[in-house]
């Protein structure tokens, strides 16, 4: 992978040909933590890793508490292996600045209050989406639940707190928790503290994402007992010890929705494979209001759109099965230039809209109004323009704005994409899009 920084964006489309999806980071990252809670000597080998920098950062962390990672080619498995003891202090360099970076290291948590019966994690990174750090109040209300003792600390890095814990008698306990909202990330760490708990966990209004199938999927494979994982209702029965795991990462669906989005917005016929369309419901029939056909392929997923305007539509993230929040900035790039106005809700984060204004940079006609969106479809976007990612999918969503531009557009902040795409750049240039990698300045 090449570090990017800036990307130049050309119009673009019909696009045309195949792209291959990989697997999910957000699954890829919590079944790398999932990794701690077996034994001592026990080897986790996992496949459909995307070669992204969130799970480089993540390998990592890995390390610097005592884990050892091998993934000599990105193409081939990931090899994680469990040593006797695991670091459970976070708070010092290098772990610290390395949790710092992803939010996906608030999914250490669990894993090591279940294994170590201890930890002291500081406050997790990644995008905040504009609103400060993202709250982590219902992963350790659920935890104690469970048994732990937590606290918080001040004083971490960067004057940041530290979430400091312990397991009285050295185990958790099953415990009945019903979450106050079907957080991921929260339903992932009472799932990872519970199968090694002493007795019977139930989470209810647990979130039924994919990626949380997948984990349990892994957990029961290493020996777990977890009934119900991906519906509403999770039920575990704890055991003593887990083992070694061979594990395939599930699709990205985050994604195959960037590809369907880039079809939807320039037209064209592609189709993705590796993809699962059982896990892109809500977004197939929204894009069938506007004129894209999706269907299962052999192997994946076929996508359909013809060129010009297309058709306009409505939509609102919620939890899975809603559309994901993570795909909602690709589809309003590609209602930017639909017939008609569309609606937009985003109510899984709230204020994750940084993309708009770039949008209207480029000629976009969007009217914000607290958590909504009114997308009034304009003929075409004005390309000749510097735009600014600030996050992952913001970025995804820039690149798709400028397929869709009169002139190129420089997109800023690509690096951004590269924690979450392994390569994008390549597999939209694979389908015709003209897109590059701007050349740094020479010095001087
Ligand atoms: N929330 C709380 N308190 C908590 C936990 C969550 O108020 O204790 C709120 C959050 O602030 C947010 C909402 O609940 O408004 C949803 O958060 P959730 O816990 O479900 O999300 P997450 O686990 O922090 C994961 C993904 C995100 C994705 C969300 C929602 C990872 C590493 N991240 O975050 O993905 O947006 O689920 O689907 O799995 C991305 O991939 O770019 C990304 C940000």
């Amino acid at each position: 992978m090449v570090a990017v920084s800036t990307l130049v964006v050309s119009p673009s489309g019909p696009l045309d040909g195949v792209v291959r999806i990989g697997g999910a980071k957000n699954s890829a990252l919590k079944l790398m933590a999932a990794s701690v809670l077996a034994g001592a000597g026990h080897v986790h080998t996992l496949r459909n890793v995307p070669d992204i920098d969130d799970v480089n950062t993540m390998s990592d962390l890995l390390r610097s508490i005592g884990c050892r990672v091998e993934w000599p080619d990105p193409t081939g498995a990931l090899v994680l292996t469990r040593p006797d003891r695991v670091a459970a202090d976070l708070s010092e360099p290098p772990a610290a600045g390395l949790v710092g970076a992803i939010r996906a290291s608030t999914a250490l948590l669990g894993p090591l209050l279940a294994r170590e019966g201890e930890v002291r994690l500081p406050a997790p990174g990644g995008d905040d989406f504009g609103r400060g750090a993202r709250p982590i109040s219902m992963h350790t209300d659920a935890l104690e639940r469970l048994g732990a003792e937590l606290r918080l600390e001040s004083g971490g890095p960067g004057g940041g707190t530290v979430v400091v814990g312990r397991v009285p008698g050295g185990r958790l306990r099953g415990a009945d928790v019903r979450l106050p909202y079907p957080s991921v990330g929260a339903t992932e760490n009472v799932l990872m503290a519970a199968v090694l708990a002493e007795g019977r966990t139930t989470i209810t209004n647990a979130a039924q994402e994919p990626e949380i199938a997948d984990l349990a999927a892994m957990l029961n494979r290493m020996g777990a007992h977890v009934l119900g994982a991906g519906s509403r209702r999770i039920e575990v029965t704890g055991v003593p010890m887990l083992r070694s795991v061979e594990h395939e990462v599930v699709p990205d669906r985050i994604e195959a929705a960037t590809y369907l989005a880039s079809v939807a917005a320039v037209g064209g016929e592609v189709q993705l494979a590796g993809a699962d369309h059982r896990h892109l419901g809500v977004i197939i029939e929204r894009l069938g209001d506007t004129g894209t056909r999706v269907a299962p392929a052999l192997g994946g997923v076929w996508v359909q759109a013809p060129p010009g305007r297309r058709g306009r539509t409505d939509l609102q993230t919620l939890p899975y099965p809603g559309l994901a929040t993570d795909q909602l900035p690709m589809l309003v790039a590609a209602l930017v230039t639909a017939e008609g106005t569309s609606y937009a809700t985003e109510n899984v984060q709230p204020g994750r809209f940084a993309y708009v204004p770039e949008l209207h940079r480029m000629g976009g006609d969007i009217a914000e109004h607290g958590h909504h969106l009114a997308i009034r479809g304009v003929e075409r976007l004005r390309g000749g323009t510097t735009v600014r990612a600030t996050d992952i999918r913001a970025g995804a969503a820039l690149v798709i704005a400028g397929l869709q531009a009169d002139e190129p557009t420089r997109v800023e902040g690509a690096g951004h994409l590269e924690r979450g795409y392994a390569d994008l750049v390549d597999q939209l240039v694979g389908v015709g899009a003209r897109v590059r990698v701007e050349e740094p300045a020479p010095p001087g």
